[in-house]
């Protein structure tokens, strides 16, 4: 089975098209979606009907709640000072959104209800944040200096879940976590490093994985382009495999609309709309 992996669209609407565009090329079965499909952006309405036209199409496996669907919907009780307005903004919004308001409510609605925020399928786990806090926790790369949080970490994926691989989301930077038994240490490969000097996939083997998918609508690892991954993955087969994806997507056009809201709105900050420019 061939699964795209995205996360943290954030109302991008140009890089989720773009995105997709690629997906489509791919021969990719199912998409499945780790979160943040709305929140910072300036088009969360047409983001969301993209998101419910690929679910009426039979296209996606999930659609995971992030911490800002979820605020959307239920409020947005810490969050950042830029973060908050936005979703204020996008929840209006989206109340407001004429006679499909209700199917857009509902569909992330029912996304974000507690039994639908962690999805699991074989050896394989999702979720947005980590799979012990599955909406806000952060799993940096710095923290594979952490023995302990991912020492928890995994163990939640192997003995909660009796899981291999977790997939995720929430940082905006993609890369892998691996724990080497054999080396006795858990190491990090960006998605830069795995470009470079892994050859572009990485396999699928004996070492337990945590993969961060990055972020298609605002990415933060310095790179500004959309980035995904595609899984291909048989259970018990060998030569499954993890690619990067990162694809060009009209960055001005996304400007443009964030332009558009503020002559109205000054919700959207100036500064959601450098940092997508700027990849970070
Ligand atoms: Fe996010």
């Amino acid at each position: 089975m061939r699964y795209a992996l995205i996360s943290d669209i954030h109302s991008n609407l140009e890089a989720f098209h773009s995105t997709l565009e690629d997906i489509e090329k791919q021969q990719v079965e199912k998409i499945c979606c780790l979160g943040d499909l709305v929140g910072y952006g300036p088009n969360p309405v047409e983001c969301v009907d993209l998101m419910l036209s690929l679910q009426k199409k039979g296209k996606l496996e999930v659609c995971l709640p992030g911490n800002h669907d979820q605020a959307a919907i239920f409020g947005s009780e810490g969050f950042n000072f830029m973060a908050q307005e936005a979703i204020e903004w996008t929840g209006d919004l989206l109340e407001r959104s004429g006679a499909l308001a209700s199917e857009r409510l509902d569909f992330l609605g029912e996304m974000t209800q507690p039994q639908a925020r962690v999805f699991q399928k074989d050896e394989l786990l999702f979720v947005h944040g980590s799979p012990r806090n599955f909406l806000n926790e952060y799993v940096f790369e710095e923290d594979v200096e952490d023995f302990k949080k991912l020492e928890d970490i995994f163990t939640s994926v192997s003995r909660k879940f009796s899981s291999k691989y977790c997939f995720m989301g929430h940082t905006h930077v993609p890369g892998i976590f691996v724990d080497n038994k054999v080396a006795g240490k858990y190491e990090y490969h960006s998605q830069k490093d795995i470009a470079e000097n892994l050859g572009g996939k990485f396999s699928l083997g004996d070492d337990m994985l945590l993969v961060n998918v990055g972020s298609v609508g605002q990415p933060r690892d310095g790179n500004p382009q959309s980035c995904y991954v595609i899984l291909d993955y048989e259970p018990q087969r060998e030569g499954n495999y993890i690619e990067y994806r990162r694809i060009d997507y009209d960055v001005a056009k996304t400007l443009e609309a964030f332009d558009n809201v503020r002559k109205s709105s000054d919700k959207l900050h100036v500064f959601l709309a450098e940092r997508i420019k700027e990849g970070r």
